[in-house]
């Protein structure tokens, strides 16, 4: 690829009907006002940021699209701000600035800002558009496409939400390069989960470009994200409420969120523990005898270039409680704990029926490690 192409704007489509959207993915888009302004109408349009991301960007979007900075909120950054309270600041802001029906929300951050700008979109006047700005890789490459949005409940994550897709996604790798290396990392995680759930070619390039992947070369990510996002897609356009095989989005994440459960969210990043649900779902697809000892250690050595952990936290100190914690995922129906299996590496498929014995067994090896 020469570095021309670098340079070049990529458009995928999400395929959803009526509700189709485009996603634009390149360097620079947000200094791109002929695109922009295709889809953002200047006088009509508000944004939801954070505290991090307005000072280094939200003047560039004002700018480029001709924007009224006053038509903005900027919001508290961290997950713990991911909450109702969060809402009601948005919807005093939006009423203040009198948006009206016609509104389009613009929701410039990471995938907290998306979530939440979103689930307002969804909620405001019963309904307006809205347009994301992921500025994470994890935003870009998951949650800006697909239409999840929502909040937290103290007693449980995205328990408050609705799905409302965006009207277009901006990804402007460009603001990648202000992000740490710990968050994009974390992002990396979930971009490796569509080569194992879907994708074997691009399992094979993601391990001879990782470390060109890890540098942030710009064709290498711009490619990344390029498959990413078309993964997510296709899944989102087979399956748009989840009410099947959407859930194969959430391999790793059955253990991983157990992971983040047990640390009390505050030892991992989310991609970190997704990481690590991964190679625990790959070590137990290996043991039921799904995959062979061969394509679980390329598996393992993959996530672990990527520079995601591979060890539990100190601080979970018990199989049993990963597996009470795995009980109470939203994925549980009739008591049954239903995983994501691989058939094969770019495979996935989804079943409640495996051994309880391996489970537990596996768990435990993990624990043990620690
Ligand atoms: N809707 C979905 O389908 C979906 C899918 C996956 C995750 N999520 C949600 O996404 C959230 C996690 O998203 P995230 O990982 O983007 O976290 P995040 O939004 O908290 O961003 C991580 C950190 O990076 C900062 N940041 C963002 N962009 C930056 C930039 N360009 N430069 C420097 N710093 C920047 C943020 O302010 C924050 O401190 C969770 O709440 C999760 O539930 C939703
Ligand atoms: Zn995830």
């Amino acid at each position: 690829m020469s570095s021309a192409d670098a340079n070049a704007i990529s458009r995928l489509e999400v395929e959803l009907g009526a509700r189709s959207y485009p996603i634009y993915i390149g360097r620079g888009l947000l200094a791109d006002s002929e695109l922009l302004g295709k889809y953002v109408d200047a006088a009509s349009a508000f944004v939801v940021s954070n505290e991090t991301v307005a000072p280094l960007y939200l003047d560039q979007l004002v700018k480029t699209a001709g924007l009224d900075p006053a038509r903005s909120v900027v919001l508290a950054d961290g997950e713990q701000y991911k909450n109702i309270a969060s809402m009601q600041k948005i919807f005093d802001a939006m009423i203040a600035g009198q948006c009206d029906r016609g509104t389009t929300i613009l929701a410039l951050g990471g995938g907290v800002v998306g979530d939440m700008a979103g689930f307002a979109a969804a909620c405001y006047q019963r309904g307006v558009r809205f347009v994301q700005f992921p500025t994470t890789l994890l935003a870009q490459v998951d949650s800006s496409v697909g239409g999840k949005t929502g909040v937290n409940h103290p007693l449980g994550k995205n328990m408050i939400g609705a799905f409302h897709q965006p009207g277009a996604v901006f990804i402007d790798t460009n603001t990648l390069d202000t992000l740490a290396d710990r968050e994009y990392r974390a992002g990396i995680a979930e971009v490796i989960k569509y080569g194992f759930i879907r994708d074997r070619e691009f399992l094979q390039w993601l391990h001879e470009n990782m470390a060109r992947l890890l540098a942030r070369d710009p064709d290498a990510l711009r490619h990344a994200i390029m498959r990413s996002c078309a993964c997510k897609a296709a899944v989102v356009a087979d399956d748009e409420t989840e009410n099947g095989v959407r859930a194969i989005l959430n391999f790793g994440h059955t253990f991983g969120h157990a992971i983040e459960s047990a640390t009390a969210y505050s030892a991992l990043l989310h991609g970190e523990a997704v990481g690590l649900g991964m190679l625990m779902a790959l070590d137990f697809c290996k043991r039921c005898g799904l995959i062979d000892a061969h394509d679980f250690e390329s598996s393992r050595q993959l996530i672990e270039a990527a520079g995601l952990p591979v060890l539990l936290p100190h601080t979970v100190s018990s199989g049993k409680q990963l597996l009470r914690l795995m009980q109470h995922d939203k994925k549980v129906k009739r008591g049954r704990v239903r995983l994501v299996l691989l058939k094969s590496l770019g495979e996935a498929f989804i079943t409640g029926e495996y051994s309880d014995e391996l489970l537990e067994e596996l768990l435990e090896s993990y624990v043990s490690q620690v």
